[in-house]
């Protein structure tokens, strides 16, 4: 998708529509208002997958419901019922909310068309369905997923922890001040968005089902696992893997290891990564490219620091 010539026009149009909805936005304005924050990336997201269509804030601000009803998603059945299924409602509702978000846009018709042109044993009864699917994973993986990167993005620019980020994970080393921070993510956008994702994933886990039957240690005794059993790795703590990553708590996005980081499902840069990892996010472009529209706008609205607090700040350093 990332490859046609309709995606790069979207693509191209966006910065215009980030800085004429939000003009002059800064560092600080992305991390006090965060409701706004996510209703931007949300217009983004839906501006690229949905053909161009800017949303207004109030359907914006219905499908930030997908970030921030994020906890509701991960809660064992168990813990759903015992909470009278509140959260399996709220999830319910923006379900129904997002389909009718789609239909006062109008974009019913993708919808129709999807639908006609998938092979019939997988063409849904309804388009209804196929647009309640779709969206699903447009709303929890695209909208949940590039939040989080962004929320996290805006505090670390400005030496801040994001909400939930446990303290004393992170060791910013010589990217000591805003300025230095704002530097590196100009040096090399992207890289500096993969290094955020890397200390703080915007998905911290994901499940698969073991192919075969499998020996695994846990707490010190082998046991046998079999083929089928359901099983969830942990991509927060992979991304830290001392084995892999040079001390990883340590924010570096010159790293030359940053590929390695399993955030999009896979190692997502490293040759042939669409081959090794099957199921590495198909979103990972698109994500990164919001992103990127987002912050590279944002840095250049933030005031440029004088030269004599660069003076003073490396005077500090030294100290
Ligand atoms: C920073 C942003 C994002 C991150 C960190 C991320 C990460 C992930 C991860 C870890 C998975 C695997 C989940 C699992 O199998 O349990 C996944 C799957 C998926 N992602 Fe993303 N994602 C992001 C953005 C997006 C975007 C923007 C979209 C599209 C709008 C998207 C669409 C999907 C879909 C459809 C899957 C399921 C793929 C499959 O199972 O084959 N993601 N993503």
């Amino acid at each position: 998708m990332h490859g046609s010539s309709s995606y790069q026009t979207r693509l191209k149009a966006l910065p215009g529509k980030i800085a004429e909805d939000w003009p002059k936005a800064t560092l600080s304005d992305l991390t006090e208002d965060k409701a706004r924050h996510q209703r931007l990336v949300v217009k983004c997201i839906f501006w690229m997958m949905m053909g161009g269509e800017w949303l207004s804030d109030s359907d914006a601000a219905i499908l930030t419901g997908w970030r921030t009803n994020a906890s509701f998603f991960i809660l064992p059945r168990f813990v759903q019922r015992l909470a009278f299924n509140f959260g399996i409602n709220k999830i319910k509702q923006l379900r129904i909310d997002t389909v009718k978000v789609i239909e006062r846009r109008r974009q019913q018709d993708l919808f129709f068309e999807m639908n006609n042109a998938l092979p019939p044993r997988f063409r849904r009864d309804t388009v209804v369905q196929l647009c309640d699917e779709t969206m699903y994973a447009v709303g929890f993986a695209g909208i949940g997923g590039t939040c989080a990167m962004c929320e996290t993005t805006a505090a670390f620019m400005q030496k801040q922890l994001p909400d939930e980020f446990p303290s004393g994970q992170v060791n910013f080393g010589g990217y000591d001040s805003k300025a230095k921070m704002i530097e590196a993510y100009k040096k090399d956008n992207r890289a500096y968005l993969k290094e955020c994702c890397r200390i703080d994933p915007p998905v911290t886990s994901a499940t698969s089902v073991l192919k075969e039957n499998q020996d695994i240690i846990l707490n010190g005794v082998w046991k046998e696992f079999q083929a089928g059993t359901l099983r969830q790795y942990t991509l927060s703590l992979a991304n830290r893997d001392e084995k892999t990553f040079e001390q990883p708590k340590v924010f570096n996005p010159l790293r030359t290891d940053l590929n390695q980081a399993l955030t999009w499902n896979g190692a997502y840069g490293t040759p042939g990564d669409e081959k090794n990892y099957p199921r590495i996010c198909p979103g990972r472009y698109l994500s990164l490219d919001v992103a990127t529209a987002i912050f590279d706008l944002v840095v250049n609205n933030e005031p440029v620091p004088k030269n004599h607090d660069l003076h003073m700040q490396s005077l500090t350093a030294q100290s």
